[in-house]
């Protein structure tokens, strides 16, 4: 299925896999709308994309917001949603209120977004959400991604059946080198990648576009819906 000339909405490709998801569709020719928070990010983003590309800031956790977001982009072709915060933190001391905004914003942001941009979907729509390998395989400190991830998950396959025929799946990414570790000092997060990379069979952490090549191929491959793609260099194996 060709992708040239459709219209893609990115929500959350202002940064990291968002944004090299932008890029990939833009490179299979589509009219691409990227969407955060910060409008710093959509400006740099789009001075970055370069080409047939429209931004507009929005906040997913809210009902408003989205829904007025999908009535100015109109009617379009595929959903991608990369935006989301977690949450890391030991069982025992995460604070409940942590948990809840990290379901609200990378459980409740994309269940939000479905609803809102479904007027605007049509037949051969696809929707592709975002999760990670946590929901499968967290290690300690994990528990509130894991639980996230895993409805994230569950919610698409229910969304495939229920929003049929349009197509609804889920990346989940394992580690990936984006701004998503930018709080962290360079020299830990180095530290963090070259461990992974020593434990992890493909030998080296992820960048964005090595995810970004699975939301093009979700929206291009019109037999696919329901599935959950792991992308994680065999993290689930270590
Ligand atoms: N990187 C990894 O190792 C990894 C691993 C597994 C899963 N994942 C998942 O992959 C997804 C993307 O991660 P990433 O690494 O690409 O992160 P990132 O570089 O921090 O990008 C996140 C994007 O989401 C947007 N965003 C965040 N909260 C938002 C909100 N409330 N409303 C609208 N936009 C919002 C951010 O822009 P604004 O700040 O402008 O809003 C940004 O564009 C996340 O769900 C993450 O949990 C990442």
């Amino acid at each position: 299925m060709s992708l040239e000339g459709k219209r893609v909405v990115v929500l959350g490709g202002t940064s990291g896999i968002g944004l090299a998801a932008a890029k990939a569709f833009v490179k299979e020719s589509s009219h691409v709308i990227i969407a955060s928070r910060s409008s710093e990010k959509l400006t740099k983003a789009k001075a970055e994309i370069g080409s047939d590309v429209e931004g507009y800031e929005i906040d997913f956790r809210s009902e408003e917001g989205a829904k007025n977001f999908f009535s100015k982009v109109g009617e379009f072709d595929h959903l991608v949603v990369t935006a989301g915060e977690g949450a890391m933190g030991h069982f025992s001391e995460l604070p409940v209120a942590a948990v809840r905004e990290a379901f609200d914003s990378k459980f409740w942001g994309q269940y939000i977004t479905v609803k809102s941009a479904l007027p605007y979907l049509n037949n051969k729509s696809s929707i592709t959400l975002t999760s990670g390998v946590y929901g499968l395989r967290p290690p300690r400190g994990a528990s509130t991604l894991a639980a996230i991830n895993s409805a994230v998950d569950g919610l698409v396959r229910g969304l495939s059946v229920d929003l049929a025929p349009i197509r609804v799946n889920v990346v989940s990414p394992g580690i990936v080198d984006t701004p998503i570790y930018s709080g962290m000092p360079a020299e830990q997060r180095n530290k963090m990648y070259n461990s992974m990379s020593q434990q992890l069979p493909v030998g080296r952490v992820a960048q964005p576009e090595d995810i970004a090549a699975t939301y093009v191929y979700l929206a291009k491959n019109g037999f696919t819906t329901g599935t959950t793609v792991l992308i994680d260099g065999g993290a689930h194996l270590i």
